[in-house]
């Protein structure tokens, strides 16, 4: 039976989805997140850097809760959490995927677009899913669509959101957080200019859910 990922959601409205080249640059981002107020981060495992950045911020950022994202494989998983993920997010979760999460040791956002997939996952014991990608995939109207017929679950939208419309995403009542990469742009991480992933941060904690 799938963990319950409330806790992990309660940490802030937004969760910052990370795709570090550099894994240097991962504890002075984590840190620069974490003082704006974003407690709960999403590393990637898109690059080479992903698990030994998930590592390092375990380590040294005890403030941050560090999650994996981009699981796309059953034995990221274990990597994951031997690396001291403490909450998984999977891009789109075919059953095979969705069938191994469900015994995950840590709480799962599995990616869905669709209303079958939602059902699906929501028959495996999911509560809160990642919509992805949101804002291709129908955005605000596909999960206003959904609120009736899918009554139970809630989502964390990901994927084109950003300043101009994270507020309006909160704004929806089945939307518990939202996800994105907008609060540490690459070119900021490269240059080192944390204090403007801080300053991002802080107006993304700022959001009402
Ligand atoms: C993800 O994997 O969740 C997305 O790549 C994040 O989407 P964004 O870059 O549009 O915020």
């Amino acid at each position: 039976m799938p963990l319950d990922p409330s806790p992990i959601v309660a940490l802030a409205p937004v969760i910052p989805v990370l795709t570090i080249e550099r894994v240097e640059d991962a504890v002075p981002l984590a840190r620069a997140l974490v003082a704006g107020g974003l407690k709960a981060l999403e590393v990637t495992l898109r690059t080479e850097s992903g698990l030994k950045a998930i590592e390092a911020i375990a380590r040294d950022v005890p403030d941050a809760v560090v999650g994996v994202g981009t699981v796309t494989k059953t034995w990221h998983v274990a990597s994951a959490f031997d690396a001291g993920a403490r909450f998984i997010v999977s891009p789109g979760t075919p059953g095979w995927l969705a069938e191994h999460l469900a015994d995950a040791p840590i709480p799962v956002f599995p990616g869905c677009a669709t209303v079958t997939e939602a059902m699906a996952l929501s028959a495996l014991g999911f509560s809160v899913l990642k919509f992805f990608p949101a804002e291709a995939s129908g955005g605000m109207n596909w999960l206003k669509s959904v609120a009736a017929p899918l009554a139970a679950l809630k989502f964390c939208p990901t994927g084109g959101i950003d300043t101009k419309n994270a507020a309006a995403y909160l704004a929806l009542p089945n939307v518990v957080a939202v996800g994105g990469s907008w609060v540490a742009p690459k070119d900021a991480v490269a240059a080192g200019d944390f204090a403007r992933v801080t300053a991002l941060s802080w107006e993304a904690a700022a959001l009402k859910v």
